[in-house]
């Protein structure tokens, strides 16, 4: 074997929830490699490099520290991307790879269309040889298409495809990154695939053990992102599923969490009841393994993994039926309070939250809702609104929206309200003062703990109704 080149200069196209944090990682990790994090989204650079490290575009623990660090130093933040592609050795794509919402597979498929921008764009520009990361989550065999397209301008630059998906869970970015489970790398079984996997260890080997980087052929590392997620996902469904069964007969879920969890052959991790997974991937990847299921003709396989899907929705549709059924069966012109918009604690992400999906529902029963989330805008609130749940300009949208307010106390959004839903486990909820919540709100107050995390007793003890998931009969 060949020795393999170092690396001294990255490129990462797309400066999201992956594609910054891990950048800024790498850069802290790696002060001899020079890493410039590019995406077409100005605004958003323009947020990566702002000296009130408050407006990062992404809100995480520690992150702000990590960019303090090497920004400047070997970390850049850029729009110019035929530059930054250019110069480097090695190039990670971390683009989004959203579900595909027209044609064929729509609202199944996952939407390769920026990933084979990315590609044609290194092609035209690159004018010596590059490895090429795949980090976005792909579809297994993507980097075959990746090949085809990079290898198609004969210009005689040499491309090796590597795939390295990205396990950083948000809320948790920044010590993911530090100290990850695993690094996974696939790459090709020849000498110059071996020598491109090489090149990626020798960069995490600056702080990860070697023991904890696996290396792959490169369709178990595709294939193995999306059988993670679908693993987690699965568990989130499983519990709550049997979160439902708790409800009618007097169990508690938490109480079976733990029991369960103890088990070793089970483990403690993801068994927390809850309204309903959200964020950008659970979601999106598991359609995807429906779909690539499908085109393998294996019907049954994809049947198992969509059932998944179908419980997360049937969980986020009871926990919003039972507050209109609680509510004396309306929630017209009824003020609900919303504790938490982001689909999951310390992210400002809100994609597939199910905080929309319930938002909605109350809506269209024509609720009027007040939300409050630490750290997500007014302007972002509306665009999911909007976005997810009803088409821009519609004159029945602006009616429902009407009946929306953002709040930017957590009191002002409860105050006067019939019913609270707590829809993310912010810690703050848990450090509100309750008995002065209870003392503004009309009666009987109403409180629906999508995340169960505020004190059932201590609230029942004041005068509260109190909903839990999972814990139906007292
Ligand atoms: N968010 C997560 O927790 C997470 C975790 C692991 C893996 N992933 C995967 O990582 C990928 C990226 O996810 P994300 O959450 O960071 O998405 P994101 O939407 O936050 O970021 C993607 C960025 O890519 C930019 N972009 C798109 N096309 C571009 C192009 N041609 N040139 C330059 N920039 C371009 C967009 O403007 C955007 O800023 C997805 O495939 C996702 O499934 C996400």
């Amino acid at each position: 074997m060949t020795k393999a080149k170092q690396i001294t200069n990255i490129c990462c196209i797309g400066a999201g929830y992956v594609g910054g944090p891990t950048m800024a990682v790498i850069a802290q990790k790696c002060p001899y490699i020079k890493v410039t994090v590019v995406d077409v989204n100005e605004q958003r650079i323009a947020d990566w490099n702002d000296t009130d490290l408050n407006k990062l575009p992404i809100y995480e623990p520690g992150l702000a520290d990590v960019v303090a660090e090497a920004r400047g130093r070997n970390l850049f933040f850029s729009t110019d991307v035929d530059e930054a592609i250019n110069e480097a050795q090695m190039i990670f794509i971390s683009v989004n790879t959203p579900t595909k919402t027209y044609g064929v597979g729509k609202g199944m498929a996952a939407d390769l269309k920026y990933i084979e921008l990315c590609a044609r764009q290194i092609a035209k520009v690159s004018k010596d040889d590059k490895i090429i990361v795949e980090k976005s989550t792909l579809p297994v065999r993507t980097a075959e298409a990746l090949s085809t397209i990079l290898n198609s301008t004969g210009n005689g630059v040499n491309f090796d495809i590597l795939s390295s998906p990205e396990f950083l869970a948000e809320g948790t970015a920044i010590s993911d990154l530090h100290k990850p489970d695993r690094i996974l790398i696939g790459g090709e079984e020849t000498e110059k695939g071996q020598d491109a996997i090489e090149a990626l260890v020798a960069v995490y080997e600056n702080w990860v053990p070697r023991e904890n980087i696996i290396t792959t052929r490169v369709w178990s590392s595709e294939l193995s992102k999306l059988t993670a997620n679908a693993f987690l996902a699965q568990r989130v469904s499983s519990i709550n599923a049997i979160s439902a069964l708790c409800e009618k007969t007097g169990a508690d879920v938490d109480e079976i969490s733990r029991a369960i969890g103890a088990d070793s052959r089970i483990g403690a991790k993801f068994l927390k009841a809850s309204v309903g997974f959200g964020g950008s991937c659970f979601q999106k990847d598991i359609l995807n393994l429906v779909y690539l299921c499908r085109q393998f003709n294996l019907p049954e396989v994809a049947d198992y993994w969509e059932q998944v899907i179908k419980m997360n929705d049937y969980q986020k549709h009871r926990f919003a039926k039972n507050i209109i059924d609680s509510l004396f069966n309306t929630v017209s012109g009824k003020k609900i309070a919303f504790l938490g918009w982001a689909f999951k604690k310390d992210t400002n992400d809100t994609r597939e939250s199910a905080a929309i999906y319930v938002a909605d529902e109350l809506l269209q029963d024509r609720a009027e809702i007040h939300i409050y989330d630490p750290k997500v805008t007014e302007e972002q609130i509306f665009s999911d609104l909007k976005s997810v749940c009803h088409p821009e300009g519609s004159e029945a949208t602006k009616d429902l929206l009407k009946n929306v307010i953002i709040h930017t106390d957590p009191y002002s959004a409860m105050q006067s309200a019939h019913a609270i839903a707590i829809l993310t486990e912010w810690d703050e909820f848990k450090t509100y003062n309750w008995q002065k919540v209870y003392e503004e709100m009309l009666k009987p107050a109403f409180v629906f703990d999508g995340r169960n995390i505020v004190d059932k007793k201590q609230l029942t003890e004041i005068g509260f109704e109190v909903y839990n998931i999972g814990k139906g009969l007292n």
